[in-house]
């Protein structure tokens, strides 16, 4: 009987550590290194810039994200969670779509602008900035993360307690874009069983993913509403799908084991 439980934990253990060798392997590789905290989530689009002799566009999600719900961003604007998957191009952007619905010089700068001094200023290189140094970058996100509550891992940010302490404030809505609508009460709380003696289960809070999430960013899309329509493994979390769709690559990574099995074992 002992022996049986001492192989069944061993099994267990040899698992976890088969996961945690296969997590860093997937994420940082052999080659590939962990990001620095300004690098995590930074997205590089590159379907049309090399193509046309410009630099590729790097895409920093935490500048965006202290500012706005991925809700609006995923959902309204109708950026793909997948890099290179909207196909944006320069015309799109002028024509107030994509990156342009806000980089238009109201909401946020525009590709040209005019200076106090009547001179235009062309901020193509904000942008288009793939491996170029010395691009006067007006947000630096070490300035930034010093007002944030610190997180042990991706940013380095506590993203949660920092909308929770209001030190971001999201902004859910933009003009001409969404479509004001009913919001949709949060359901309870959920554990996940992790289905695995010795690991911690999981507890699923839909009010904390709601505030950036909205309900549409995960239905019916990544989740099924029924509790269960879906089977998935810690493997397919690793592989980018279900809760690997955003954690690992803007939202907190999956190396943070902790993070997401937190509900104490005994
Ligand atoms: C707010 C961000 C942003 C700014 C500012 C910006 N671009 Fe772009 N641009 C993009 C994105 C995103 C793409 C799509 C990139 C890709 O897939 O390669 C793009 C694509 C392009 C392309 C590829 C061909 C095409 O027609 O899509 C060219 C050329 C280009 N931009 C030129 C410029 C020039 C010149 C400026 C400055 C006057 C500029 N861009 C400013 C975001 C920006
Ligand atoms: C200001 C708009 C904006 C906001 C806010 C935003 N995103 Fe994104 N996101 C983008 C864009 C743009 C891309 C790249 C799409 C493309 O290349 O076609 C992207 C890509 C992604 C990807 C795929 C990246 C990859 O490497 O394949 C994920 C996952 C993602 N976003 C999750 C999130 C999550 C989670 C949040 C909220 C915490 C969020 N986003 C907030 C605009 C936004
Ligand atoms: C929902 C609105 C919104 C969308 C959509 C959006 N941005 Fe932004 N972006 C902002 C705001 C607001 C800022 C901060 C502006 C400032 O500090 O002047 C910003 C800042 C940036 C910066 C930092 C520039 C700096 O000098 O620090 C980059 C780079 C950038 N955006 C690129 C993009 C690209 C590329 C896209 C499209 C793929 C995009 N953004 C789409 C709102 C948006
Ligand atoms: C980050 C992803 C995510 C977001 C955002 C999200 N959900 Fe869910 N939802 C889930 C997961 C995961 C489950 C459990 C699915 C399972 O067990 O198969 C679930 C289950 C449910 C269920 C079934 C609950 C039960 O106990 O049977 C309902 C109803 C639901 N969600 C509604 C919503 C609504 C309404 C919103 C917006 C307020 C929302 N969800 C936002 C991921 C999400
Ligand atoms: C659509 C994107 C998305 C999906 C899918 C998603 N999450 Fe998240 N999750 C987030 C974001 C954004 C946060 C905020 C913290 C951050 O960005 O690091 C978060 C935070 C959390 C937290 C911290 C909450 C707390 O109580 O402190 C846990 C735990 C978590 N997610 C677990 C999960 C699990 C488990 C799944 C799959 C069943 C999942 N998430 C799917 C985007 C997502
Ligand atoms: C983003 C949230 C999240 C993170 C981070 C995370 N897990 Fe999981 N894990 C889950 C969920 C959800 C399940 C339940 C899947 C199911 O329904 O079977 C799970 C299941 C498991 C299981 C059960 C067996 C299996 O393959 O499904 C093991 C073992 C496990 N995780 C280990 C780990 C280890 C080790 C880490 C850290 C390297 C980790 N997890 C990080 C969400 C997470």
């Amino acid at each position: 009987m002992r022996i049986v439980t001492k192989g069944y934990i061993l099994g267990a253990c040899l698992l976890v550590f088969f996961l945690v060798t296969a997590a860093y392997a997937a994420t940082y590789g052999a080659k590939k290194r962990r990001p620095k905290p300004h690098e995590y989530g930074a997205v590089v689009i590159n379907n049309f810039s090399a193509k046309n002799r410009m630099r590729p566009v790097v895409f920093p999600h935490w500048i965006h994200r202290a500012k706005h719900t991925c809700r609006l961003c995923h959902v309204d604007i109708g950026f793909a969670m997948r890099a290179g998957g909207t196909e944006i191009t320069e015309d799109d952007n002028k024509a107030g779509l994509y990156c342009g619905a806000c980089h238009n010089g109201t909401v946020a700068f525009a590709p040209k602008e005019t200076s106090a001094k009547g001179e235009t200023v062309e901020n193509c290189d904000r942008c288009h900035s793939y491996r170029k140094e010395g691009i006067p970058f007006k947000n630096d996100f070490y300035e930034f993360k010093k007002g944030m509550p610190q997180g042990r891992f991706g940013n380095g940010i506590d993203w949660l307690k920092a909308e929770d302490e209001g030190r971001v404030k999201l902004v859910d809505y933009l003009e001409g874009v969404s479509i004001r609508r009913q919001k949709l009460k949060n359901p309870e709380d959920i554990e996940i069983s992790a289905k695995e003696t010795g690991m911690p289960d999981i507890i699923f809070s839909h009010r904390k993913h709601a505030i950036w999430n909205g309900c549409e960013l995960c239905h019916p899309e990544i989740f099924g509403v029924n509790r269960g329509e879906v089977k998935y493994t810690m493997q397919d979390i690793f592989d980018g799908k279900f809760c690997g769709a955003c954690h690992d690559i803007v939202a907190f990574p999956n190396s943070d084991c902790q993070g997401c099995h937190t509900k104490p074992v005994f």
